[in-house]
């Protein structure tokens, strides 16, 4: 069977828990922004269904999804040019993510490294939602035949799976109905560490605030974050191979990189021989001259909430127009009997 030829579509999403963080803003936000001037058609999710697979109050979590739409356009993206829309107002991707759970296996989502590190030692406590979110979020990208996904290296595992999902459907059927999707995972933005332990993503789960920056975060809080950010006393070296083993300055190096559209090697080479007593300060200024104008922008959208909501809902329609087709091509493909007039 030759190999179907899949028009290219970039789909994205991020979960609407907590606040927005720089490690979202340059492994995924700032990609999606890029990709939305690509020319290819862009579609970026609110994941409320992910969300809710850890407790999340009701209250907090409709604010949060707002905020993250809010957060979405005061980075660049258009409601007009991509399609913008949170998860569960488009139930194709629920509906999907059932046939996923049948088509993945045990074994495979046992695997998942972000379910152990979500799950942590009490696992039978676990929802089963968080167990089977993989699927959930194959569905998601699958819904819409996706070609490609911006995503920061935490969620590769995941993009894998999604293409053993993918394979093992069309091979099951005996069809060649879903792409083979593939991560884009670039750029010196790809993973942010947090600002108290190189060794450590940088999270919106981490119990300390000082670890990250949030996008709601004002000028000062974001110079003070970067000012006690953990480093050690020696100098920057003339060459990255010097940060091998300093993960710490290499992260502060790296978010200097992506912020200020350079690569690390350049950064390094700029700032050869600089205390982070020197380095620090500059690193503050670039990051408050990027983060403050969507800072600002967040709040005046939040200002609006009704406005966020008809952007939503226009989004969702856009979006289901395109999943809804491929939803039902596919049951059709499991055998279920579609006669409702339509
Ligand atoms: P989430 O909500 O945890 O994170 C959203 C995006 O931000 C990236 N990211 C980071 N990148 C670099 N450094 C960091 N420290 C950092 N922290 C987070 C994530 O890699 C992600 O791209 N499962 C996904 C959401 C999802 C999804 C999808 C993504 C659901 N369905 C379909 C793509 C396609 C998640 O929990 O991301």
């Amino acid at each position: 069977m030759t190999e179907a030829v899949h028009t290219p579509r970039v789909f994205s999403g991020i979960q609407p828990t907590g606040n927005l963080t720089l490690g979202n803003y340059l492994g995924a936000l700032k990609r999606f922004v890029e990709m939305q001037a690509s020319g290819v058609e862009t579609i970026y999710c609110m994941v409320d269904l992910h969300a809710i697979t850890t407790w999340q109050d009701p209250k907090d979590l409709k604010r949060a999804t707002r905020e993250l739409a809010a957060g979405f356009i005061a980075a660049g993206l258009d409601p007009a040019r991509s399609i913008l829309f949170n998860q569960s107002q488009v139930p194709a991707h629920a509906e999907l993510a059932w046939v996923f759970n049948c088509v993945a296996r045990m074994g495979w989502l046992n695997r998942m490294t972000q379910f152990k590190d979500k799950a942590g030692k009490n696992r039978e406590n676990a929802s089963v939602g968080l167990f089977a979110y993989p699927a959930l979020m194959a569905a998601d990208i699958l819904v819409y035949k996706a070609t490609h996904v911006p995503v920061g290296d935490d969620q590769k595992q995941h993009i894998e799976l999604t293409r053993d999902i993918a394979a093992k459907f069309n091979h099951d059927f005996g069809v060649e109905h879903f792409p083979l999707t593939e991560g884009v995972i670039e750029g010196a933005g790809m993973r942010v560490m947090s600002l108290r332990d190189g060794s450590k993503k940088m999270s919106k789960s981490d119990p300390s605030d000082m670890s990250r920056i949030n996008l709601t975060d004002d000028a000062d809080t974001i110079s003070q974050k970067i000012r006690k950010a953990r480093t050690d006393p020696d100098p920057l070296p003339d060459t990255l191979a010097g940060l091998d083993d300093r993960a710490e300055a290499r992260n502060l190096v790296n978010i200097y990189a992506a912020l200020a559209g350079m690569t690390p090697d350049q950064v390094v080479a700029e700032n050869a021989g600089a205390q982070f007593g020197q380095f620090k300060p500059k690193l503050a200024d670039l990051a408050v001259a990027v983060l403050s104008p969507i800072n600002t922008e967040m709040a005046r959208l939040m200002a609006d909430p009704g406005e966020i909501d008809r952007l939503l809902g226009e989004g969702a329609d856009r979006a289901a127009a395109i999943a809804e087709p491929v939803l039902e091509e596919t049951l059709d493909i499991v055998g279920m009997v579609r006669s409702r007039r339509r």
